[in-house]
């Protein structure tokens, strides 16, 4: 394991609570399945439509291209606890990459037992590593465990709103 990385200072920091907790890795093409099991979920709470069929191809192209962002699995004693997904954009106003936090995700019986923490320490690690400047992410705001989580990260809102239109 290269020192210095996310993946190591996980395994060697100095939290031993969190060392215990969760440990990251990056996902690999033999994780869909179960990474599909985990987006089904998160897609439902965020009410987001989203059909495993179609999920698939886009999950293994971003799996196989880490100039697109990279999926990272969570794991718990060797079973998968949750993941996140980051994608990475390019933005002038913050001097060159930046990182978009699509999906973080804990499963139903690991939530509110403070996972969600070294989770997404982990992403904002990788995505400092690979030269983001910046990382953004979208929350429903009756998410209040998420939200909590994410002020509490240093996430602010911008006083902007996000508008999107689908290109196809
Ligand atoms: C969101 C998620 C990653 C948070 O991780 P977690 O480990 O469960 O969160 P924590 O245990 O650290 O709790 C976060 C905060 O929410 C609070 N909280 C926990 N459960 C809560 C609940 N049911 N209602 C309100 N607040 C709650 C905690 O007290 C904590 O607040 P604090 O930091 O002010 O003390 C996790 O719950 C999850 O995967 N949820 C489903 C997927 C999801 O919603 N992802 C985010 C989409 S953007």
């Amino acid at each position: 394991m290269p020192p210095g990385t996310a993946h190591a200072r996980l395994a060697a920091g100095p939290r031993a609570a969190y060392r215990r907790a969760v440990q990251i890795r990056p996902a690999t093409a033999s994780d869909v399945p179960v990474l599909l099991d985990m987006m089904e979920d998160f897609n439902r709470i965020e009410q987001i439509p989203w059909k495993r069929a179609d999920g698939e191809a886009p999950l293994r192209t971003l799996i196989g291209s880490p100039d697109l962002g990279l999926v990272g699995l969570c794991e718990r004693g060797g079973s998968p606890a949750g993941y996140f997904i980051l994608t990475w954009g390019f933005d002038l106003e913050w001097g060159g990459r930046d990182a978009f936090l699509t999906e973080l995700y804990l499963r139903p019986e690991l939530r509110g037992l403070r996972l969600g923490e070294p989770a997404l320490r982990a992403a904002l690690t990788l995505a400092r590593e690979r030269g983001a400047r910046a990382i953004h992410l979208m929350v429903r705001t009756d998410n209040e465990p998420a939200l909590r989580l994410y002020r509490r990260a240093g996430f602010l809102a911008p006083p902007r709103v996000l508008l999107t239109r689908p290109l196809s």
